[in-house]
């Protein structure tokens, strides 16, 4: 059980997120995972708001991270959940079963790219869904996510 008030955030990076900076730079960026997670960082110590992240390819590891979370301290979460998006049934339930808000992110267009990935198992149930605007979505992301853990948190 946890007896403290829920204040933290947590950044998910599902599979191949790792690759980036090599992967189809053309599509993702030349950015990698350690920039990336390096600016989220300071961005949210400016805030003093307390960040975690955390990449995994395998499905279950994403899962069980979500379910951590419900104990941890987390209060929001911004997830780019990579193929899974448009595959995981599990990785909906795992999302909703916590009860943490999210918010979806996408360095791409998915929306300009093959029919298949125009179908997210996530999107009606998160706050916002971010997409297209490469490694600056997921600093909009948690921009809102610090706003709102904020003011949650004032008495
Ligand atoms: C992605 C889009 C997904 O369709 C793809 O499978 C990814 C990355 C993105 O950030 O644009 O792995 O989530």
């Amino acid at each position: 059980m946890q007896s403290y008030p829920a204040t933290r955030i947590l950044v998910l990076h599902g599979p191949n997120l790792n690759l980036l900076g090599s992967r189809e730079p053309a599509v993702y960026g030349y950015e990698t995972l350690a920039d990336i997670d390096a600016r989220l960082a300071s961005q949210a110590s400016a805030a003093n708001t307390g960040l975690d992240t955390f990449q995994t390819n395998s499905e279950g590891a994403l899962i069980d991270r979500i379910h951590a979370a419900k104990n941890d301290g987390t209060a929001f979460i911004v997830i780019n959940p990579g193929a899974f998006t448009h595959t995981s049934i599990a990785l909906r339930d795992a999302l909703l079963a916590v009860e943490i808000p999210f918010i979806e992110v996408h360095l791409s267009n998915v929306h300009a790219r093959e029919p298949f990935r125009q179908h997210s198992y996530l999107s009606d149930k998160a706050i916002g869904v971010i997409c297209g605007l490469g490694a600056k979505g997921y600093e909009f992301a948690l921009d809102t996510a610090i706003s709102r853990v904020i003011s949650a948190a004032k008495p």
